[in-house]
């Protein structure tokens, strides 16, 4: 069954085209990697499937509704959730109260809300952390949190931006965990950009590649890895080294 369905979309900020003509389907139950060089598009794609941008043309369907001019709120009540690139967590909050900003999406109810957040934050690993205020995390903790607050709005879809970029490989291999924990026990389709390689090709089923702002391949990590177009496209930028993480 497809889930969502982004048909022909087009995003251009004054004269540049930072999305070009493209359409994705992904499957229910899918994980599907979304691959490409600095400046391709993929947040603003992720920012036009979510409803933080309104696409320039095309649309979006989520299990078969038109969700083109939903807004960001609209689109979490029907089951998307989005973590962002660059973290931001409430700093001046604890780690326990970020998370359950996420679970009050599904409920107005403190306690609730709270054994969601306690829940998800036991599911990601930072149970022990929940006290903890949020800027004393480390990039790691702070892209758990990101996780854990996605997961609290109870998602059907989930579109993850970048949250193993910049760890560690021993924090690079807890995230990757979780990811496959997700997909398996919560049942999420996943959509993941990510410039790690070792996560990308470990976890997904499909690959996308988008360059300059153009889908330029889409396949089984094998073949994208192989694909001329894709090598030329991370090589054309000096992109080797990130691109292998
Ligand atoms: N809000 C914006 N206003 C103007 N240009 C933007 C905006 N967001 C992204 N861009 C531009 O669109 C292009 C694609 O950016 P982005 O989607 O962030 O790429 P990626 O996530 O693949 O690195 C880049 O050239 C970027 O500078
Ligand atoms: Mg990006």
């Amino acid at each position: 069954m497809i889930i969502l369905e982004a048909k022909k979309l087009t995003k251009s900020f004054g004269g540049l085209m930072a999305v070009a003509d493209v359409s994705v389907t992904v499957n229910s139950g899918e994980l599907v990697g979304l691959i490409g060089p600095n400046g391709a598009g993929k947040t603003t794609l992720f920012n036009m499937l979510s409803g933080y941008y309104k696409p320039t043309t095309g649309e979006v369907y989520f299990r078969g509704q038109d969700i083109t001019k939903l807004k960001v709120f609209e689109t979490s009540d029907l089951g998307i959730a989005r973590t962002f690139q660059i973290v931001k967590p409430f700093g001046k909050m604890t780690v326990l109260d970020n998370v359950m900003v996420g679970a009050f999406a599904k409920t107005g109810h403190k306690k609730e809300a709270r054994d969601k957040a306690l829940e998800v934050l036991d599911f990601v690993g930072l149970f022990n952390a929940k006290d903890n205020l949020a800027e004393s995390m480390t990039l790691g903790g702070k892209k758990r949190i990101e996780l854990a607050r996605a997961l609290a709005t109870e998602p059907e879809l989930l579109l993850l931006d970048e949250v193993v970029a910049g760890l560690n490989p021993s924090e690079v291999k807890g995230v990757i965990e979780i990811i496959r924990k997700i997909c398996k026990d919560k049942r999420v389709t996943i959509v993941m950009v990510e410039h790690v390689m070792q996560a990308i090709m470990a976890l997904s089923d499909r690959i996308i590649v988008m360059n300059s702002g153009r889908k330029i391949a889409e396949g089984t990590p094998e073949e994208v890895a192989n694909n001329p177009e894709v090598i030329q496209a991370y090589l054309g930028r000096g992109m080797t080294k990130s691109a292998r993480g």
